[in-house]
């Protein structure tokens, strides 16, 4: 965990803070004099992704506000924040979950925030309906499988994973990561509890091996020919269409696809942010989440994570182009991946996925 990294601090210790290629031995700050600070504030982030360093030296630079974060877990922030009670110094609550921002706002944690520039570019479906958090970039947890052994029809729906074709054949993480548990947060809600258990049951029942990996090693596994099918979020393949020659190699052995085309469209979740119930610097806080759904930093949100940006007309990060140009996305209530999240979890665990 991180507490509290002043970002010059950071950056001497993160290689990912400096330019594109990090050859100069000059420290950037010789080149551009940081702005006279004007201010500060701390960020809370449930992501851990260096290219949101850079994010935060940029929105520094422009501002002046100096940026200090704290990355950690969901539950652990969760929890750090409810101690700190009112003396609490975060400002801005940022997760990859949309059931995670839920989570907070239902903790008290977070305050209401009206914002015209967030209202106008963020769509409906993709912000808190009382507006504690809003979606900033989104993400679709999709199929992924073997096309030399699998008919693209085979799996346009979550429920084909449950499907006696695929016995040995389905490899899965973990249910306790968050996107299996928001996935089935919206399972649960469109198919009702009852028929999302039975989904799971037999979804585990085609395991080719236990719950293991993050996404990428169910891409890995699928390459290897260790199972023909797996659920992954789009990013992660994006990312290794563009990563090393193995990952590469295994990548494009693999397609994806988006499910439920004909019916409600594809799971889709959001990074998000929203401003601390007592945010000691609110403003600078309401600033920087209107900064991040501007071009520049939805660009910088999503450049290197390969998410989909939420704002009309930002730029879309390479390599995104390897999507479908068009696939229907699911409409839902994405509060409910909170409210949802413990019976999600009990159903995975009594469907015997670990
Ligand atoms: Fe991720």
């Amino acid at each position: 965990m991180k507490w509290y990294v002043p970002l010059a601090a950071a950056c001497v210790f993160l290689s990912a803070c400096g330019g594109p290629s990090g050859t100069s031995g000059e420290p950037e700050a010789a080149a551009t004099p940081p702005a006279e600070p004007t201010g500060v504030l701390n960020v809370y982030s449930a992501r851990h992704y260096d290219s949101d360093k850079e994010l935060y030296k940029r929105f520094e630079a422009e501002t002046g506000i100096q940026v200090r974060f704290r990355e950690s877990g969901a539950a652990e922030l969760l929890e750090a924040m409810k101690a700190e009670g009112d003396k609490s110094p975060a400002d801005v609550i940022i997760s990859s979950d949309a059931g995670t921002l839920y989570r907070f706002k239902a903790a008290g944690l977070m305050q209401p925030i009206e914002s015209d520039v967030l209202l106008e570019r963020i769509p409906e479906h993709f912000r808190d309906p009382d507006h504690n958090w809003y979606g900033l970039a989104k993400r679709l947890r999709v199929i992924v499988y073997d096309p030399t052994r699998v008919e693209p029809e085979q799996v346009d729906e979550y429920a084909d994973l449950a499907s006696a074709n695929f016995e040995g054949e389905v490899c899965m993480r973990s249910s306790t990561n968050i996107y299996n548990l928001s996935l089935m947060g919206e399972l649960i809600d469109r198919l009702g509890k009852d028929t999302a258990e039975a989904w799971a049951r037999s979804v585990v029942a085609n395991f080719a091996r236990p719950p293991q990996g993050g996404d990428t090693g169910q891409i890995e596994a699928i390459a290897a020919g260790q199972c023909s099918v797996a659920l992954v979020n789009h990013y992660y393949w994006v990312r290794m269409t563009q990563g090393s020659d193995a990952q590469r190699k295994s990548v494009e052995k693999t397609m994806l696809s988006f499910p439920q085309q004909d019916s409600w469209g594809a799971h889709v979740n959001v990074t998000g942010a929203g401003v601390a119930a007592h945010a000691p610097h609110k403003e600078a806080a309401i600033q920087f989440i209107e900064w991040l759904a501007t071009e520049e930093g939805q660009f910088l949100l999503t450049t290197e994570t390969k998410e989909i940006p939420l704002v009309a007309g930002a730029e879309m990060p390479e390599g995104l182009d390897r999507l479908p140009p068009d696939f229907k996305e699911s409409v839902f209530s994405l509060n409910k991946l909170g409210e949802n999240q413990a019976e999600a979890q009990a159903i995975y665990d009594r469907a015997g996925w670990n």
